[in-house]
């Protein structure tokens, strides 16, 4: 998996940076080809010549001491994987703000790679909110993050913060790299948001959903090759890569969905589209001085259902299902309602998981029977599942 493959070790300034040299060894060994860009930093605790002597090409420590006029650009282009370790709290959060001040963000910001980040801190350091919520944004952004471990700290303090083993962190580059683009040629159609009936011009039935985990699927296909087209109700910044269609109601996606399902490779309806929708729609806002007014409501059609019946042998279709109860259950009749041929179960009253939050708790059903459970994760980690739970059925 890592031989010809060209990596860049980022290494920045702490006590963990001794581990580094080890990672480096086992990357070579494997028979990657590895560039070391040294923090100013973490040459004050390892020094360069040893990076020197057991990477592939020297080290590098600055953007402007070097015969290349613009190294981050380059090593940022040609990498197939750029590694943290160790990550330090600053080239988190320098990373995570968008900000260039030395060789190693600069070649963070320039790449287009995957890039898989390992941090090492004191435990209040790695604590603190500050910090969790830069690797929050990372891992959103589609950055892999090795969580550091418990153990003994610098100073003899112990608490989660220690670097994790080089063994984990090869282990992570490996995994990493074995999904690379594997989604490349395949279209996929990914449905978010809640969508809103209109009671009068001003009012809406609306749901908790709010698109995260769609985006998330979205981002995570384009990342790994597909061609996206996102259906979404939400107003959250266009996943790198998707072409976007803004829709507000069930029946508005409905149709954006059937005039691009026909080309599509895989559909996953993360959306939680509305079962049912005033009949009528004031034309004006319902005035409060006319009484209480009664709304009818009537069904919407049932977009993932319709998919099901027309669904092409070639076609993979994903559902989602919230559920408050019987999770398994309720999925598994789903399942088979809609003909779909993967649901994507969660328990929306459970602690983190579901409508707004960043993280979700799903179990994977497949019309196979088999199921497999991702414990409480990003939104992100969980698009990944799914995605590697699609490409298992279609191989
Ligand atoms: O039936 P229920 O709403 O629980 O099913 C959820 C799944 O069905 C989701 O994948 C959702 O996107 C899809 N759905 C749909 N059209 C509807 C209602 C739900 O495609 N009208």
């Amino acid at each position: 998996m890592l031989e010809g493959r060209r990596i860049v070790l980022g290494v920045a300034g702490g006590i963990a940076a001794y581990k580094a040299v080890e990672v480096c060894r086992r990357l070579v060994d494997g028979g990657a080809h590895v560039v070391p860009v040294l923090t100013r930093g973490a040459r004050r605790f390892v020094g360069e010549t040893t990076f020197s002597a057991l990477a592939s090409e020297r080290a590098r420590t600055s953007l402007f001491d070097d015969p290349d006029p613009i190294p981050h650009t380059r090593l940022g282009q040609s990498a197939d994987l750029v590694l943290v370790a160790p990550a330090t709290a600053r080239v988190i959060g320098t990373y995570a703000a968008g900000i260039s001040n030395d060789l190693l963000t600069a070649t963070l910001l320039a790449t287009e790679a995957p890039v898989v980040v390992c941090p090492a801190m004191h435990a209040e350091m790695w604590r603190h909110p500050a910090v969790q919520d830069n690797i929050a944004t990372l891992r959103r952004r589609g950055v892999h993050v090795v969580e550091p471990e418990e153990g003994r700290l610098a100073g003899g303090d112990v608490g989660q913060g220690r670097l994790a083993e080089p063994a984990t962190i090869v282990a992570a580059v490996e995994s990493v790299l074995a999904r690379g683009r594997d989604m490349a040629g395949l279209h996929v159609l990914v449905t978010a948001g809640g969508t809103r009936e209109p009671i009068d011009p001003v009012r809406f039935i609306g749901n908790r959903s709010s698109g995260k985990q769609g985006h998330a699927l979205a981002a995570e296909a384009a990342a790994r090759g597909a061609k996206v087209t996102l259906v979404t109700t939400a107003a959250l910044p266009v996943p790198p890569g998707a072409d976007v269609v803004r829709v507000e109601t069930a029946a508005e996606m409905d149709e954006a969905v059937r005039a691009v399902a026909p080309a599509a490779d895989v559909i996953v309806m993360a959306a939680a589209v509305a079962d049912f929708r005033p009949a009528a729609a004031a034309t004006t806002k319902i005035k409060k001085d006319k009484g209480v007014p009664e709304i009818v409501l009537e069904p919407t059609v049932d977009i993932l259902a319709g998919l099901g019946r027309t669904k092409r042998p070639d076609q993979t279709l994903v559902g989602f299902a919230a559920e408050t109860e019987q999770l398994r259950q309720n999925a598994a009749s789903k399942l088979v309602a809609k003909g779909a041929d993967l649901i994507v179960a969660n328990d929306v009253t459970a602690p983190g998981a579901g409508f707004e939050h960043d993280t979700n708790h799903v179990v994977i059903l497949n019309a196979d029977g088999t199921e497999r459970e991702v414990p409480l994760a990003d939104k992100r980690a969980v698009a990944r599942a799914v995605f590697d739970a699609v490409l298992d059925g279609r191989s």
